[in-house]
């Protein structure tokens, strides 16, 4: 019996293969009662602490949803509001909000910010998108490929674009569950190769083939799913006509998706920018799963703050 209570989620490579075939288990179990309307109030009075130093739709609202249909609280906390913002100590703050909450869920820019936060706080810490990681979105994009192709093991994933937070959890995610997955970026946009090693170590138990390419057409090949992000990530958004140039080639379109399997899906994590990443008749097209994948958010996170967060199971 794997027991996940009091764990931190800072990125899916700290997870193991079988904890993370029980999270995608657990979650599934969740939305399956969610619909069938069964109330599942397993965090009845525990409380999820959120802060926000980003804009955010879907993580917002999916962890705020989330914690009301399992019966519990949730807070959002902007850095405008705490005085974290004000210059109060990150130690101060985390050892501070664990004597009142039972989760902490942050987004910030710099993964060092949550990583420090993980070492003071004494209830689990969830990651909800840093400058290296996003492991709760690709957690949902397991799920839903899972829903549709039946298995993760055996499908090629090919993700094109930045080299950026998603594109590493989705090397971890490939890792941790045996799919394939290739990324494919401009010269200079590439994954962080440090994580790119600690990916291909961890794939190495799962027998996930993981690749990097500068070609996308030659990367498409053979793709069971296609996957991108924006060009220009929260943080670079002065750097959007530099990348649009550089990412020229990169786009999403049907010339592109012919090189890909004819029963492709299309994956992106939303917020979405048509004519840039991605072509319209591609994202509003019969492959796309992107409202699919937005909406399993809500249930791996269901998943992950019921396991994480002590409570009677
Ligand atoms: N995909 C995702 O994390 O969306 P938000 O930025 O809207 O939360
Ligand atoms: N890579 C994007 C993801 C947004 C959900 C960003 O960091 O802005």
């Amino acid at each position: 019996q794997l027991n996940l209570t009091g764990k931190h989620m800072l990125t899916l490579l700290d997870y193991s293969p079988e904890e993370m075939e029980h999270l995608l288990t657990v979650s599934s179990k969740l939305k399956k009662e969610q619909k069938q309307g069964d109330p599942n109030d397993s965090l009845k009075g525990k409380s999820l602490g959120m802060i926000f130093e980003n804009a955010s739709t879907r993580t917002r609202v999916s962890f705020e949803v989330g914690m009301t249909q399992l019966g519990g609280h949730s807070l959002f906390l902007s850095p405008r509001d705490l005085q974290i913002g004000r210059g109060e100590p990150i130690k101060d703050t985390a050892n501070v909000l664990s004597r009142y909450v039972d989760a902490i869920m942050i987004r910030t820019n710099s993964h060092e910010t949550v990583a420090e936060f993980a070492q003071h706080a004494s209830v689990p810490v969830i990651n909800a998108l840093t400058d290296s990681f996003h492991p709760c979105q690709a957690l949902a994009d397991g799920l839903t490929i899972l829903e549709h192709k039946g298995t993760l093991k055996g499908n090629k994933l090919v993700y094109i674009g930045d080299g950026n937070n998603v594109a590493h959890s989705l090397l971890a995610l490939g890792a941790k569950t045996g799919m394939d997955v290739t990324i494919a970026s401009p010269k200079g946009y590439e994954v962080d190769q440090d994580i790119f090693k600690r990916a291909s170590a961890a794939a190495k138990e799962t027998g996930a083939m993981l690749q990097l390419s500068n070609d996308p057409l030659e990367a498409a090949k053979g793709a069971d799913i296609l996957y991108t992000d924006v060009w220009a990530s929260m943080g670079f958004e002065k750097e959007q006509l530099n990348r649009e140039k550089a990412f020229a080639g990169y786009q999403i379109n049907e010339d592109l998706a012919k090189h890909a399997k004819a029963d492709y899906l299309f994956l992106h994590c939303l917020p979405a920018h048509r004519g840039e990443e991605v072509g319209a008749s591609i994202i509003d097209g019969p492959h796309s799963v992107v409202y699919d994948q937005a909406e399993n958010r809500l249930h791996v996170q269901k998943a992950i703050l019921s396991e994480v967060i002590s409570h009677n199971k």
